[in-house]
């Protein structure tokens, strides 16, 4: 209601008494909103400066990262302050339309239908009055360089940017990463657009993916591909700083004044169970922001726990299931292997080698493993790394791994604990069978 005519005129009729207006909680923050909300946006210099620089230069630009670390929301930001003409493909419904070319020309189809269709019109016309003079040859050729929706497309997006840079972004590459068929179609759309033919159009690619080696990828399969893109550096975490930053923001528009203890208390909190993830820090913020407004917006000390468990629920209920599985399983050593779940929502690295997760073990739980003990630690993760309910990964080198998805590692950050009388781990979002 806020946002419609009415809502602005009781928010000036408010104001105008002097009452202090706080927009609704999901207006601040909004992490799943596909446009870029300015209000919140947490800038990232170093990455935007080198996405601008990529841009400027003469190659094609791929920007990586995992899901949620906020890849859209920095190219529709950094494009949208330098006023470049934007496309946006989504290699999802090239899958679905089983080609990228054609999404690419129904994007661009979208925004200007009009043009594309008389302009296809006037192609067939040509195309007639050439058929009709009976010269079938270069008729052949005509509609082979012409028809070429492609270049169609390259050719309207230079058109409507004027002077401006045209980019066209190919959004979400891993979801074509494991088709052969339309990773060679992308491999032939880099080639072609340094085709005399294609280039004078000045049109620049921007991809954008999950995977690390997409470019490692395109390099081996078509060597000529790697040379003709740039990567800029991995779309990642959050600085503490930065998160702190989209904490104070946040609040502040929602009236909240945080006093410097409550912000260096909220700050490390979320910057530790999110890891700082862009996503994740803003659904985080959005369930406080409920607890409080539950609370009247007093602050006070159980909230973030709160918050913690309003998280699990609506955020990861799927991870911290899975949790909820492997903690509940009546099985041998499943009190270790809890213990072993708990230190690794400890760790602060992406690998844990079994070496390191043991010595950490027998630090955390000193009275419950003897030095001379066998912990079976290496059991325990390759367990925890089998099956559908995997939560964990084996990675290239020996006895290491990682988590399968960071949602894992948030879910066990965001729930577990230590019971310090029984040395036992308990969950804060659901109860943990007494097993040993
Ligand atoms: N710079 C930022 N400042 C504040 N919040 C951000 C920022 N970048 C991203 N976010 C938050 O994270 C959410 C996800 O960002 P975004 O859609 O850009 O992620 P993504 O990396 O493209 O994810 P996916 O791979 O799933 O498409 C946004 O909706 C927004 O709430
Ligand atoms: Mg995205």
């Amino acid at each position: 209601m806020w946002g419609t005519r009415r809502g602005c005129i009781i928010r000036y009729m408010l104001s105008l008494f002097g009452k202090e207006i706080r927009p609704s909680i999901d207006q601040v923050f909004t992490p799943r909103r596909t446009e870029v909300n300015r209000a919140i946006y947490v800038d990232r210099v170093a990455l935007e400066k080198a996405l601008i620089r990529a841009l400027g230069g003469s190659l094609h630009t791929m920007i990586y990262g995992e899901s949620g670390s906020g890849k859209s929301w920095l190219y529709k930001k950094v494009l949208s302050d330098i006023g470049a003409l934007v496309a946006t493909a989504n290699c999802a419904n090239a899958v679905r339309l089983k080609s990228l070319t054609a999404e690419i020309q129904q994007v661009v189809d979208e925004e200007e239908p009009k043009r594309l269709a008389e302009h296809s019109e006037e192609m067939n016309t040509t195309l007639k009055a050439v058929v009709a003079e009976g010269g079938l040859k270069s008729t052949r050729k005509y509609t082979f360089s012409e028809s070429d929706p492609f270049l169609d497309c390259v050719r309207i997006l230079r058109e409507r940017a004027g002077s401006n840079s045209a980019v066209l972004v190919i959004d979400n590459l891993e979801m074509i990463f494991s088709s052969a068929a339309l990773m060679e179609e992308l491999a032939s759309i880099v080639i072609l657009l340094d085709d005399a033919r294609y280039a004078k159009f000045s049109v620049k690619l921007l991809i954008v993916g999950v995977p690390s080696d997409a470019k490692r990828y395109l390099s081996k399969t078509h060597a000529s591909v790697g040379n003709r893109l740039s990567e800029i550096p991995e779309v990642s975490n959050l600085s503490s700083d930065q998160v702190r930053t989209l904490i104070k923001t946040g609040f502040s528009l929602l009236k909240l004044e945080l006093d410097e203890e409550t912000l260096d208390m909220w700050q490390k909190h979320v910057f530790e169970i999110t890891m700082g993830y862009a996503q994740p820090v803003q659904e985080y913020c959005q369930q406080l922001g409920y607890v409080l407004e539950d609370s009247n917006w007093k602050i006070e000390p159980e909230q973030l726990k709160e918050a913690n468990i309003a998280w699990l629920k609506q955020g990861l209920s799927q991870a911290s299931g899975l949790i909820n599985e492997w903690m509940n399983k009546r099985e041998t050593k499943a009190g270790r292997r809890n213990q072993v779940l708990y230190v690794l929502s400890k760790s602060k690295k992406k690998t844990f080698h079994v070496n390191d997760v043991e010595s950490a073990l027998r630090l955390e739980f000193a009275s419950s493993t003897k030095p001379d003990q066998t912990l079976g630690v290496g059991q325990i993760l390759s367990e925890l790394s089998k099956g559908q309910n995997a939560i964990l990964k084996r990675t290239q080198s020996e006895a290491s791994y990682e988590f399968r998805d960071a949602r894992f590692a948030m879910a066990l950050r965001a729930s577990l604990y230590k019971d310090p009388h029984r040395f036992k781990i308990s969950k804060l979002d659901s109860p943990v069978a007494d097993i040993e």
